[in-house]
């Protein structure tokens, strides 16, 4: 199974701002059309549930919404409700008709770290970055950035995975694809 994660932040390693918000200053185009095109290539979107009110899905991707709303999993025509406290995420991917082989997860917060470890870890954390913004008092992109004052790299290398060198999306954006290193 490829689990390949996509989060886009600022220098503060921040993926929305302090209202929850993902501000206009971190959108950017090139890095929309890298996000998509992961999107694209995966059978399966995750998200969480708040990711899932705010974003419309126009393409009718299929989606995977993490949520503890429900006891374990409810399917609802393209789109499947999981909650992980009641159900493993390959049962929950059996509520898609189709064989599910890609996974791309698009956070965020709690979601991200769900996939940091353990058996069903991100095989790809894409991590884009716009250079020159800062969101103080926002939301992080995994826990440990807002709870322990951690960079994301800390907490991706405490996890075991290394970075490859940055690719350039546009001119102040790039992009690490963090992969878990051998152990
Ligand atoms: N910059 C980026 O890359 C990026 C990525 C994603 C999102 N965003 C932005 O960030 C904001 C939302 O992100 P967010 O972190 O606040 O919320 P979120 O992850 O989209 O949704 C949070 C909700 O997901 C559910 N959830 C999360 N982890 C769970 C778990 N382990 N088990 C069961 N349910 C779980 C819960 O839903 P229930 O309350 O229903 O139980 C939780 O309240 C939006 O503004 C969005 O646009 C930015």
């Amino acid at each position: 199974m490829r689990i390949e994660g996509y989060a886009v932040v600022g220098d503060d390693d921040r993926i929305a701002d302090a209202t929850g918000g993902m501000p206009s200053v971190l959108k950017n185009e090139a890095e929309w059309a890298f996000f998509q095109a992961g999107l694209d290539a995966a059978d399966v979107t995750v998200l969480g549930r708040a990711s899932q009110d705010a974003t419309p899905n126009p393409k009718r991707r299929r989606r995977l919404v993490m949520t503890r709303s429900v006891r374990d999993v409810q399917v609802d025509g393209a789109t499947v409700f999981w909650n992980p406290a009641g159900a493993a995420l390959r049962h929950a991917l059996t509520g898609f008709p189709v064989p599910v082989r890609h996974i791309a997860i698009a956070g965020g917060r709690d979601v991200f770290d769900h996939f940091l470890a353990g058996p069903c870890r991100f095989t790809t954390f894409h991590l884009s970055r716009v250079h020159g913004v800062n969101l103080p008092g926002g939301r992080g992109v995994f826990g440990a950035v807002e709870s322990r004052g951690l960079s994301a790299a800390q907490v991706l290398t405490a996890a075991g995975y290394v970075p490859p060198s940055p690719m350039a999306l546009d001119d102040g954006v790039d992009v690490v694809s963090w992969a878990p290193g051998s152990l």
